[in-house]
């Protein structure tokens, strides 16, 4: 059948008498872009059309051959014979041209008391909505992952830094968990934001509402939305639901990038904590040795990637007057793109973790070294000998002095060497000096004790509903 809304005749198009130049055309489509949102655009309609026959607005007649062509039109997305046509500029016309195509003269009624400023962003708010909770899915596979590896590894004691420097030995399952902790903040952001965004900008129509007797609350409903937005200029112009989103993502990306330059950091030969499995390693073309992470690097960039989509939506946003402006259609390219990317680098980061093999003898031997229980040894002169916090300071500073002097660890001073600092000294300072006392002491809560950590991994086990240990 032929398309009246071929060149020259846009839908738009009774007040021109010439055809657009293609590079209008070519500029103004988004149709590559928004046609991913093809269902929520019909599920839009369909509530629209609804709502209009039960306000007596269009008659019983007209909606059910809209229904009826919204069917056909859903099947062929699913068979994916939908004619996406760029001339028809965007995926709110190309649905609505073909409906003219299948129904008719009914097709012409679906856009009473709608526009498409407040249907694009119905659509946007509703994908937005779902990419959210994928989102979180994905966050919580990892975190499922992270569980795993922490429970199996609650008391293998690895080096803690400060400035990238030995600090006190921690356990594994202890700075695992710490990922945990963060995506679940992250998850929270995103869940705030899907409950934020999740009200209805339909029927605020062009900008400034409509005369016909429409029932806002009805669509919103519909659509699984809260409420109606209240004021029709916020509602086609508001995109902070998309800001926010891509600023939860940009900071969960950032701290799915901290844990790949661990990994970068672990896998590397001087570390030589964990080795990640072949299926996520990567060769050499040159190098015949070497296993490269190059996925936890891929993470480490793509985050930026993501921080770069929140800042260039900003940027589109920060000084548009309202109400809607066509600035506004490039806000879906950035934000289907930071999605994508941040699914892929959530199920790579899951994958990862999911095979990586740690190294504890490796860990536990950097973790005696760089004087890692000094704090231990001043705890025990503040404990045993009574001394304030300052002075066992500066008294467990002259020993490191000497230590390192001899070229040697604390442990391995001997305790003439260490009476020869301070003479009330007895053999049981030796007992706290051990990494795994350390890791051991540090019961408070909160602490990386493998009391504490265990107690932490069941609580995370039930949360994320994993089985009980096997
Ligand atoms: N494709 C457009 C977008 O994504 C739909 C809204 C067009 N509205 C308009 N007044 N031209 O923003």
């Amino acid at each position: 059948m032929a398309s009246d809304t071929s060149k020259g005749q846009q839908m738009w198009g009774g007040r021109f008498a010439a055809q657009p130049s293609d590079i209008m055309e070519s500029i103004n489509a988004s149709i590559d872009v928004d046609r991913r949102m093809v269902r929520e655009d019909i599920a839009g309609s369909r509530a629209h059309a609804d709502m209009l026959a039960e306000q007596g607005i269009i008659s019983e007649a007209d909606n059910e051959a809209i229904q009826g062509g919204l069917d056909q039109i859903v099947t062929e997305v699913q068979n994916e014979t939908f004619p996406y046509r760029a001339e028809l500029e965007d995926i709110h016309m190309n649905v609505e041209a073909r409906l003219k195509e299948l129904i008719g003269e009914p097709a012409g009624r679906l856009h009473t008391a709608r526009s498409r400023n407040d249907q694009v962003v119905t659509d946007f708010r509703l994908w937005t909505r779902g990419a959210l909770t994928e989102a979180r899915r994905g966050l919580q596979r990892l975190q499922r992952a992270l569980v795993i590896a922490a429970e199996t590894h609650t008391d293998a004691v690895m080096p803690g830094f400060t400035h990238l420097q030995t600090a006190q030995p921690v356990t594994l399952g202890h700075h695992l968990l710490a990922y945990v902790e963060m995506l679940e903040r992250d998850r929270s952001r995103m869940d705030d934001c899907a409950r934020r965004l999740n009200e209805s900008p339909l029927g605020s129509a062009a900008l400034a509402g409509t005369g016909f007797p429409i029932d806002r609350e009805a669509t919103a409903e519909a659509l699984g939305f809260y409420r109606p937005m209240a004021n029709s200029l916020d509602a086609v112009s508001a995109r902070d639901f998309a800001l926010e989103a891509l600023s939860a993502l940009s900071i969960s990306a950032t701290h799915l990038s901290r844990l790949a330059e661990e990994i970068v950091l672990w896998t590397s030969a001087q570390f030589a904590f964990a080795s990640l499995s072949d299926a996520w390693s990567t060769g050499s073309s040159i190098m015949p040795q070497k296993r490269n992470p190059d996925a936890a690097e891929l993470i480490r960039a793509k985050a930026s990637l993501i921080t770069g989509q929140f800042s260039s939506l900003q940027g589109a946003v920060k000084a548009l007057p309202l109400a809607y402006a066509k600035d506004l259609q490039d806000d879906k390219a950035l934000t289907f793109a930071a999605f994508d990317t941040f699914g892929l680098c959530a199920e790579a980061m899951t994958g990862m973790i999911e095979t990586i093999s740690f190294h504890r003898e490796n860990m536990r031997a950097a973790a005696t070294k760089g004087f890692s229980t000094a704090t231990d040894l001043a705890d025990f002169l503040v404990r045993e000998l009574k001394m304030p916090f300052r002075e066992a300071h500066h008294v467990t500073g002259s020993l490191v002095a000497l230590a390192e002097q001899k070229s040697i660890d604390l442990p391995d001073l001997s305790l003439a060497e260490m009476q020869g600092v301070e003479p009330r000294l007895t053999n049981d300072v030796f007992s706290v000096l051990t990494v795994e006392a350390s890791a051991m002491s540090r019961q408070s809560y909160g602490g990386t004790s493998p009391v504490r950590v265990a107690e932490q991994v069941e609580q995370w086990k039930q949360r994320l509903g994993l089985e009980q240990s096997t």
